[in-house]
Parts: structure tokens; sequence; C-alpha cells
């Protein structure tokens, strides 16, 4: 009986590290403690021990038993390991590079901004700015844009709930709070600041109250343009976006000004443009932005004599350039944080 105790604990601790697999492992443990494997037959066998060797051949067997069960749970947490190791991979070297190791670059939107305000620093206006959120009378009012104006529609416009405060943007009592529609508002803040002359341009977060599509989006960016001093004309006017158009698009682009309206300039134009290098779009006429001389209700709203000042003003979305320049179909690409698109412009 004991040598046979023995043997089967032998068996046990010779096998259970080639066990690889819960299939051979339960295999092997049903020939060993199943109801007819060894142990338990051996077990069984204690009836035909003589009554005096009972006891210590009971505490026997159930050493060797206690000792087969920690074999066992031991050799069922290796197996388990492996699968898990396999199920992961190659266990991990936190030192080696990184197999996806492209370094990080500015988002598309952030380039053409940051080079369109080059552009215009390089002949005089400076960066100004603005809040997003804003009241009425900078978006609308000193903007010569009447309270029956369709853009102040709550289908336009996205109005903050009444209780909202605001400390740092002060308003009438009778106003309301708004998501800006656009940058024009920085011209009223500047305006309001600075005396002319006054050349800057104002790049910013804008919010509409649209439905998102291929080309619209709820909120975008616009890059706002004005420049207020004594006898400015439209000549003035077409020859700063004609550099513009130029560094933007390349030297053989072409623009026109077509007659327009808007609130807050007189005249009002819209500018287009057409180059000859611009793969699928070249040489077709494609609006770009509005633009005019700054309207004299404007300047009288931020106290300044039309009599003795005169400006323009142009306004354009900054996703429509980096669109046309990088030849972009659906302006949801730059709000997708899709890394396939954004490598395109590390
Ligand atoms: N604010 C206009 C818009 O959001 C764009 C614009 C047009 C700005 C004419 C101007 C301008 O400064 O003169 O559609």
């Amino acid at each position: 009986m004991e040598d046979t105790l023995e043997s089967i604990l032998a068996e046990v601790r010779a096998k259970v590290p080639e066990l690889k697999t819960r299939a051979a492992f339960e295999a092997f443990k049903a020939t060993i403690s199943g109801p007819k494997g060894s142990l338990t037959q051996a077990a069984k066998g204690m009836g035909k021990v003589p009554a005096a060797e009972r006891p210590a051949m009971g505490k026997l067997i159930n050493r060797t038993k206690q000792e087969v069960e920690a074999l066992w749970t031991a050799s069922l947490a290796a197996i388990e390991e492996r699968e898990l190791r396999l199920k992961l991979g190659p266990p991990i070297d936190p030192t080696l590079p990184s197999p996806d190791s492209s370094p990080a670059a500015r988002h598309p939107l952030t380039q053409i901004r940051q080079e369109m305000n080059a552009i215009f620093r390089k002949i005089g206006f400076t960066v100004a700015e603005g809040p997003e959120l804003e009241t009425e009378w900078f978006c609308f009012d000193a903007l010569n844009t009447p309270a029956d104006h369709p853009a102040r529609d709550v289908q336009d416009t996205l109005f903050m709930p009444s209780e909202v405060k605001a400390a740092n943007v002060t308003k009438h009592q009778v106003e309301r709070y708004i998501l800006r529609t656009h940058t024009s508002t920085v011209q009223i803040r500047t305006l309001l600041r600075e005396q002319p002359p006054v050349r800057i341009i104002a790049p910013g977060r804008v919010f509409r109250r649209d439905t998102v599509d291929a080309t619209h989006s709820a909120n975008f960016h616009q890059l706002e343009g004005l420049y207020v001093d004594r006898a400015v004309t439209v000549k003035d006017l077409k020859s700063v976006l004609d550099y513009f158009v130029r560094e933007v698009f390349g030297k053989g682009a072409k623009t026109r000004l077509r007659p327009s309206f808007f609130p807050f300039t007189e005249p009002s134009f819209e500018m287009d443009f057409m180059s000859p290098n611009l793969g699928k779009l070249s040489n077709k006429w494609m609006e770009i932005m509005g633009c005019g001389m700054v309207d004299p209700n404007v300047l009288t709203s931020v106290n300044l004599d039309p009599d003795r000042w005169s400006g323009y003003a142009f306004g354009m979305g900054i996703e429509r350039i980096a669109m046309i320049v990088h030849g972009i179909d659906d302006i949801r690409h730059f709000y997708a944080s899709d890394l396939r698109f954004l490598k395109q412009f590390a």
C-alpha cells in the first residue's frame, strides 16, 4: 500500500510539468483522482488493511491526497497562465520604440490658420481676439443688423438660456447672450478699444444652428479682417485681398468682386477667385469670402465719425480655404480625429 501511494505521487509529480492544455490535464487527472483513478482505487483498498495499521495508513492516504490536490491546483494555474500568454501575444517590452512612431503634428486647420495669419502679418495686420460667448449687441446691433434681421432668428443663432451669467462679458439688461455667429464681432471689440488707424485680422471659432453635412458644421472657424483709417478705398480692399489669394493659391490666381449685401458693409461684395494649379478645381470661379467698405452706421456705433474715418472689412471660412487648398470634399473630416486623415498633414 505504501509503495503504491509513493509511486502514484511520483507519477503525478513527473507528469504535471508536461501538461500543457486543459484537455491533457483533465484526462490525466481522471487516471489518478477520477472514480476509476489509481489513487481512488488505492484508497478503497483501506478495507483490506489490518485494523492495527489503519490509523497510520489513513493518515498516509490523506497526506497523499492533499499533495496530489496541491499539484492539480498548481498545474491548472500554470495552464491558465499559458493560455493567457498565448491570447495576449508576446510579453510587452516597454523599452522598445513604438512601431507606429509618427511624430505629432499640427491639425490641418491650425496649419492653415497660422499660414493665413503669417500672410496678413507680413503686410502690417495684427491678430485680434474676442470672446466666443457674445451679446446680441456685439454680434448684431453694433454691426448694423436690426432686431428683425433673419440672422437674429432662433433658427440660425444659438441663444444661451436667460439664466446664464458671464462675468467677463458685460451685457445690457434686455439682451441675451449668444454664441457668436461670425468673427465680425471682433471689429466692434477692437474699435471700442483702439483708435484708428486699425489694421487687424481675427481668426476664431463661430457657431451656427446649422444641420451638419458635407459643407456645413454647427461649429466652424472664420478669419475676419478690418482696416480703418482715413480715405480707405475699394482699391485698397481689392489689392490686399488679391495679395492674400495669390499667397494662398499661387501667383496665377485671379479674383473678382461681385456686388452683394451685408448689413455691416456698404457697398458689399462677394469675392471669387480661380487658380490654374488646383487640380480638379483649376480655373473655376469659386466664392471665398464676403467683404466691403465698413458701413457708416458701424463706425457711428463705436463713436467714430464716418466723415473722418473709413474702412474695409472682410470675412472668410477657414475650413473652406483648407478644403480648397487640400482638395477635401467633406468638412466633417476636420473634426473626426481620424489618424488616417490627419497623418496626411503631418
Ligand atoms: N460675417 C460674414 C459672415 O459670417 C462674413 C463677412 C462678410 C465679414 C462681409 C465681413 C464682411 O467683414 O465685410 O457670413
